[in-house]
């Protein structure tokens, strides 16, 4: 069967905001319009598009933009979207504007959305990976990530200053309700004593002998970074910690949504940029319903059903590292 050329496209943002987001839109916009489409934003995600808030796009739309955190478009987490119902509304929104194809800038949630949404009505989607947490699988960046990581790492070096100046252990706890990807690359990068990710089971017994090992030899400055998802929390370990180990002046940080905003590096910028472009070419070329990845530093396509089955995993050598380089 010949497929149907796409003359008009939406693009979106979906579930949490990522820095470089509005890069990639304005990506979508220019090529689109490059390549004579018709481009319309679609505001808060598939919530916009069930309530039909969508709208023209044109190149001056996106001016100014390249630079800045968060996303002009909005975004949601949008559960109506997972009913028929919602699907259906949002169906008919597209319709009214003959939109015909779809750029989906969001994480692996709404890359299922989109699978079943282009499964039903047959509006090709592409996905382009925009989370910070790094949690998807056949591409080696996600947009977001590295000004995440890069914001956990200025602030976590703050925090090493202060628990200098006072011999104390510091838990800070950083984002990634699934993947320890941001908690693993921070506190790498920051010379954290101790990392723990929900992918690896935390030995707490573990990280007490490890402390304590280090404060035999007068190593009273410590760091462990935590990651949201990891199965004890920040504050349980912290209330452990302080328990087991009086002599030992411990505090906590939890750094929180500020990890989500801010300006994009130069590298989300540039990946978000090259997703963004590759996400029309595919649209038009007719390479539907995947999502676009870089590996090696080529783009890469992902059909969208497997981008949601799949979670990176962190091997034993990541850890190796940790525990070699941290003594
Ligand atoms: O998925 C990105 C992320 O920032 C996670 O790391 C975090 O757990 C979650 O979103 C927070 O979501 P919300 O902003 O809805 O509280």
């Amino acid at each position: 069967m010949k497929e149907k050329k796409v003359t008009k496209i939406g693009v979106l943002t979906s579930g949490g905001d990522a820095p470089g987001m509005n890069a990639a839109i304005r990506a979508v916009v220019r090529t689109g319009i490059y390549n004579g489409l018709e481009v319309f934003g679609i505001i808060r995600g598939y919530a916009g598009m069930i309530e039909g808030d969508i709208f023209k796009m044109e190149s001056k739309s996106v001016a100014n933009i390249i630079q800045r955190g968060g996303t002009i478009l909005k975004t949601a987490r949008c559960k109506e979207f997972f009913t028929y119902e919602g699907r259906q509304k949002a169906y008919q929104n597209l319709k009214k504007h003959g939109i015909n194809g779809l750029v989906i800038i969001g994480g692996d949630g709404s890359f299922r959305g989109a699978q079943i949404f282009s499964n039903e009505f047959d509006i090709p989607c592409i996905g382009l990976p925009g989370t910070i947490d790094k949690d998807i699988d056949g591409t080696d960046f996600t947009i977001g990530f590295d000004t995440a990581v890069n914001t956990a790492v200025e602030a976590i070096d703050k925090v090493r200053d202060t628990a200098d100046a006072h011999d104390r252990l510091f838990v800070i706890e950083v984002m990634g309700r699934d993947s320890g990807y941001i908690a693993l690359h921070s506190g790498i990068a920051t010379g954290a004593e101790n990392i723990l990710i929900p992918e690896r089971q935390t030995d707490i017994e573990d990280v007490i002998t490890a402390l304590t090992e280090k404060q035999g030899r007068k190593k009273l400055v410590n760091i462990i970074v935590v990651a949201e998802g990891e199965k004890f929390g920040a504050a349980e370990i912290t209330k452990i910690v302080t328990e087991r180990m009086p002599e030992q002046e411990v505090r906590m940080t939890i750094l929180g949504h500020i990890q989500r905003g801010g300006a994009p590096t130069c590298f989300d910028r540039v990946i978000a940029s090259r997703m963004g472009y590759s996400a029309v070419e595919c649209l038009i070329e007719g390479r539907h319903n995947v999502f676009v990845g870089i590996v090696n530093n080529r783009m890469h396509f992902i059909p969208l059903n497997e981008a949601v089955k799949k979670k990176q995993k962190i091997g034993e050598e990541w850890m190796k590292i940790v525990k070699i380089l941290s003594t």
